[in-house]
């Protein structure tokens, strides 16, 4: 596997160096062994090795990240200190093996959209999704909005969580990705479970993944734990195909511009046995009166509330297995395995 030899350190990215003192700006390629943080090993004919008088083994080293480039999907080199935790990440800056753009640590996320470092252009998304970057709704949204969801049959974060990790059994001891993440309701319990090698708490909302981070520091257990907060698009989620042992999508899939890309790329990212598990709103049950139905087709917000019908023709068709699902009034609990 070629590795570029030219200088790691592109002008854009001297900043990040700058949040991390202790790293050398003329590093050296030599051959080396790259190891995933999720113990996958993988083998590269060069690695960089940094000046002497640093300070620990897994610092002197560039490694091939669990994050890949949402461009080209080519997996991310880090140069920094290893590990999810979210001080690792901050003071590590990351660069495509492929494109060579780099990606840094905006606040405490890692921006992993198409569009990050970019100086003019800013990204609106459709309104369902654009709601949710704004400061107030991100604040509001544990201290309110999402308790307004048990009137349409969600059973609540906790139990949601208990049936998830029974779901995700198999995937226990992996790496799991909290998709459209929100302000982390469901990350931080995944985190805290101790289940998985690391939690990637994943979303487009640069609010509510400040939220997060509010929510975490406030807990000793968890600033110190594999959890990584990251800025990307559902629909072109920053991880190498088939690397990613569990994804959660809590309350989400109505939030999708494209919930068929979304579920494509989640089905991509899966490794084989791996789970997917999500929750939404159904456009209606069974129960819905007909002459309700045709009401339900579109909402005011254009939220993309599905049928039961919809979500599993949606899962299967991308190639997902084993589907099932528990419903309650509108809601819905589904999970699917990659073959
Ligand atoms: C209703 S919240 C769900 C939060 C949390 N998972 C839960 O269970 O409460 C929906 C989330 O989807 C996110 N979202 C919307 N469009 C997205 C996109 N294109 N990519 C990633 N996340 C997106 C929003 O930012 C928002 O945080």
């Amino acid at each position: 596997m070629a590795i570029s030899s030219a200088p790691f350190i592109h002008p854009l990215c001297q900043a990040e160096f700058r949040k991390c003192p202790f790293l050398s700006s003329k590093p050296q390629f030599l051959p080396h062994l790259l190891r995933f943080k999720s113990q996958r090993t993988i083998h590269a004919s060069s690695a960089v090795t940094l000046e002497s008088g640093l300070n620990t083994q897994n610092e002197q080293e560039i490694q091939v990240d669990v994050f890949s480039c949402p461009i080209c999907f080519e997996p991310l080199k880090r140069k920094g200190p290893p590990g999810l935790k979210i001080s690792a990440i901050y003071r590590s800056a990351f660069k495509c093996k492929g494109c060579n753009k780099f990606y840094s640590s905006k606040d405490m996320y890692l921006d992993l959209t198409v569009t990050s470092g970019l100086r003019d252009y800013s990204e609106v998304q459709p309104a369902r999704t654009e709601l949710f970057r704004s400061p107030l709704v991100s604040f509001l949204y544990e201290r309110g909005w999402r308790q307004n969801f048990r009137q349409s049959g969600f059973p609540g974060p906790d139990e949601e969580f208990r049936v998830a990790q029974e779901y995700f059994e198999s995937s226990k001891g992996g790496l799991l990705v909290d998709v459209s993440c929100g302000s982390g309701l469901f990350s931080r319990k995944f985190a805290k479970s101790g289940s998985y090698s690391g939690v990637v708490a994943l979303d487009f909302s640069e609010n509510m993944l400040r939220q997060c981070y509010d929510f975490i520091k406030k807990e000793d257990t968890l600033s110190t734990a594999n959890i990584a907060l990251v800025r990307a698009d559902v629909s072109r989620l920053p991880f190498p195909s088939g690397s990613v042992d569990a994804v959660h999508a809590g309350a989400a899939l109505h939030c999708w511009p494209s919930p068929s890309n979304a579920i494509a790329e989640i089905t991509r990212i899966l490794r084989s046995g791996g789970k997917f598990v999500g929750t939404t709103f159904l456009r209606y049950t069974s129960s819905t009166p007909w002459i309700i139905r045709p009401f339900r087709e579109r909402s005011p917000q254009g939220y993309s509330y599905l049928t039961e019908e919809e979500i599993e023709d949606l899962c299967t068709s991308t190639g997902l297995t084993n589907y099932s699902s528990k419903t309650q009034q509108s809601y819905i609990m589904f999970t699917a395995e990659k073959p």
